[in-house]
C-alpha cells in the first residue's frame, strides 16, 4: 500500500501546481475527469426524528442530512471530496477506519489547518480496504457529533458480494429536551469523568426506528455503525442468528457472536448476515441490552406475508474477501504499552500523574479527567502534540493497552487497523482486526500492526467526553 499513499501524495501535490499542470497532466494514464469527485457541504439544518409529522430539532448537517449521505466508494479507486464548511465555527472531516495518508486524516492542527467557517479543503485517498466506515469532524468533536455530523463511508468489495439486500444502520443516540431539542451542557465534569455524554433517544438512519421490514426466506447484510457519543450498544436479534463477517470494516473469520449479542461501542462497525427464517406475517424484536437493567427494543424485524423468497437459505458462503493488510511480524516486534488512568472512581481523581498535559480546551468545564501513561491530551488535536512513542516504518508494534479505570473504553487508531491477539491473556478468536478495541474496566488487550504508513497518528477514546478530557495521544511512525 505504500505506492498508493505515495501516489495518492503527489497527485496532490499536482493540485497545489495546478497552474503548471500539463506535464503532471500527461503522466497519467487514464482519464484524468475518472476521479470520483464528492461535495460535501457541513451546515445548520433541521431534523425530522419522528418523519414528517413529528417535530424538526435543529440539528448539524453534511448536505443537509442527518445522518450525511452515504459516500459508496469503490475499493482502490482515488476519490476526491471537497467539504465546504457552512458553520461558524472551524471543523474537519476524519474518515474514520480508513487507511489513507496522514495528510488526509483530518485532525486539526495535527494533519491539516482546521477549515475556518466559509473555508473548504479538498480530501484526496484511495481507499486500500472494502467495508463499513464512517466519516465525523474531528474539531469540537463533542459538539458537532453531537449535533449530528456523522455519515456512513461504504468501500464496495471489487466483486459483489451475494446477499439479495446491503442495508445499513447508522445508529445516534442524542440527548433531548421534552421539546424535542438537542439538549446543551456538552462537556458537564460528571458525563467527562463518567460514561460519557449518554442521551435519550436513539434513531437508525436519523428517525426513531419503526420496523424492519423483510422477506421470509431473504438473506441480509446489515452493517451495523454507532455513530454515538458515548453509548454502548449489545444487539440481539430474537428468533435470529445473525453471523459476524467483518468487524470494523475488516473481514474476519464467519462466527455467531457470544451470547447472540453484537457489542456496538461507540465508533465501533460490524457486519451481519442474517438469513431471514421467521415465519410469514411474524415479528422479531432487536434488543439492546448492554447496560444492566437498562434494555430496550431498539427495533423489530417485521416479515411480509407472502411466500418464501426460497425454501432453505441461500448456500452461498457467507465470508468475504480479506483486505491487503500487511501482516505483523510477531517475532521481531516493538513492544508498546498504553495505560488508560482517571475517570471517577478510579481511585479518585487522577491521582501520581507526572508530566499532566492541560492543553488547554477553552470551553471544557473541568480540564482533564483522564489520562494515558501519565499524561493528559486534551480536545481534538493540536499542532506540536508530543508523541507518546515512535516506531520505524515498516516495524511491527506489539501494542498493549492496560485500562486501569472503572469505565468502559472503545480506543480508537487512526490510520492503521489492529490485529487483535488477546483479550485479558486469553486469545481473540476470528482473526479479527479493529480500528477500535472496546475495553472494559481492567481489561488489558493486546494487539499487533505494522507500521507502515508514515506521520503522527492519534489513539484516543472515542467516547468523546473521554476524548476531550484527556484520554487520547499520539504515536508517530518515521
Ligand atoms: Cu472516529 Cu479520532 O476518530
Ligand atoms: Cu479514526
Ligand atoms: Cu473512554
Amino acid at each position: 500500500m505504500k505506492h498508493d499513499f505515495h501516489y495518492t501524495m503527489s497527485r496532490r501535490g499536482f493540485l497545489v501546481v495546478a497552474a503548471g499542470a500539463a506535464v503532471s497532466a500527461s503522466l497519467r494514464p487514464t482519464r484524468a475527469s475518472a476521479v470520483d469527485e464528492r461535495q460535501i457541504k457541513v451546515g445548520p439544518g433541521q431534523a425530522l426524528f419522528n418523519g414528517a409529522n413529528g417535530a424538526s430539532t435543529a440539528v448539524w448537517t453534511y448536505n443537509g442530512t442527518v445522518p450525511g449521505p452515504a459516500l459508496r466508494l469503490r475499493q482502490g479507486e482515488p476519490v476526491r471530496i471537497t467539504v465546504e464548511n457552512g458553520l461558524d465555527e472551524d471543523t474537519t472531516v476524519h474518515w474514520h477506519g480508513i487507511r489513507l495518508p496522514n495528510a488526509m486524516d483530518g485532525v486539526p492542527g495535527l494533519t491539516q489547518p482546521p477549515i475556518k467557517p466559509g473555508g473548504s479543503f479538498t480530501y484526496e485517498f484511495t481507499p486500500p480496504d472494502a467495508g463499513t466506515f464512517w466519516y465525523h469532524p474531528h474539531a469540537d468533536s463533542l459538539v458537532q457529533l453531537g449535533r449530528g455530523l456523522a455519515g456512513p463511508l461504504i468501500v464496495e468489495e471489487r466483486e459483489p458480494v451475494v446477499v439479495d439486500r446491503d442495508l445499513l444502520w447508522l445508529l445516534q443516540d442524542w440527548r433531548l429536551t421534552a421539546d424535542g431539542q438537542i439538549a446543551g451542557g456538552f462537556g458537564g465534569m460528571m458525563d467527562a469523568s463518567m460514561s460519557g455524554r449518554v442521551g435519550n433517544v436513539v434513531t437508525i438512519n436519523g428517525e426513531v426506528p419503526a420496523d424492519l421490514g423483510v422477506r421470509a426466506g431473504e438473506r441480509v447484510r446489515l452493517r451495523l455503525a454507532n455513530a454515538s457519543l458515548a453509548r454502548m450498544m449489545a444487539l440481539r436479534f430474537e428468533a435470529h442468528r445473525p453471523v459476524v463477517v467483518a468487524v470494523d470494516g475488516q473481514p474476519c473469520d464467519p462466527h455467531e457472536p457470544e451470547n447472540g449479542r453484537i457489542v456496538l461501542a461507540p465508533a465501533m462497525r460490524v457486519d451481519i448476515v442474517l438469513d431471514m427464517q421467521g415465519d410469514p406475517g411474524s415479528r422479531h424484536a432487536v434488543i439492546d441490552d448492554f447496560y444492566d437493567g437498562l434494555a430496550y427494543t431498539l427495533a423489530n424485524v417485521a416479515y411480509d406475508k407472502g411466500p418464501p423468497l426460497r425454501a432453505h437459505p441461500l448456500d452461498a458462503p457467507v465470508g468475504l474477501p480479506r483486505n491487503p493488510l500487511p501482516a505483523p511480524d510477531l517475532a521481531r516486534a516493538v513492544r508498546q504499552e498504553i495505560v488508560l488512568q482517571g475517570g471517577m472512581m478510579g481511585g479518585g481523581k487522577l491521582k501520581g500523574l507526572g508530566g499532566m498535559m492541560g492543553m488547554g480546551m477553552p470551553g471544557m468545564n473541568g480540564g482533564a479527567a483522564w489520562a494515558i501513561n501519565g499524561m493528559s491530551m486534551t480536545g481534538d488535536g493540536h499542532a506540536g502534540m508530543a508523541p507518546q512513542f515512535a516506531l520505524e516504518r515498516g516495524a511491527t508494534c506489539h501494542l498493549t493497552m492496560r485500562n486501569e479505570t472503572a469505565w468502559w473504553h472503545p480506543m480508537h487508531v487512526h490510520g492503521f487497523s489492529l490485529s487483535v491477539l488477546s483479550r485479558n491473556g486469553a486469545p481473540v478468536p476470528h482473526r479479527q482486526w479493529q480500528d477500535t478495541v472496546l475495553l472494559a474496566p481492567r481489561d488489558v488487550i493486546e494487539c499487533a500492526f505494522v507500521a507502515d504508513n508514515p506521520g503522527d497518528w492519534m489513539l484516543h477514546c472515542h467516547v468523546a467526553d473521554h476524548q476531550m478530557a484527556g484520554l487520547m495521544t499520539v504515536f508517530r511512525v518515521k
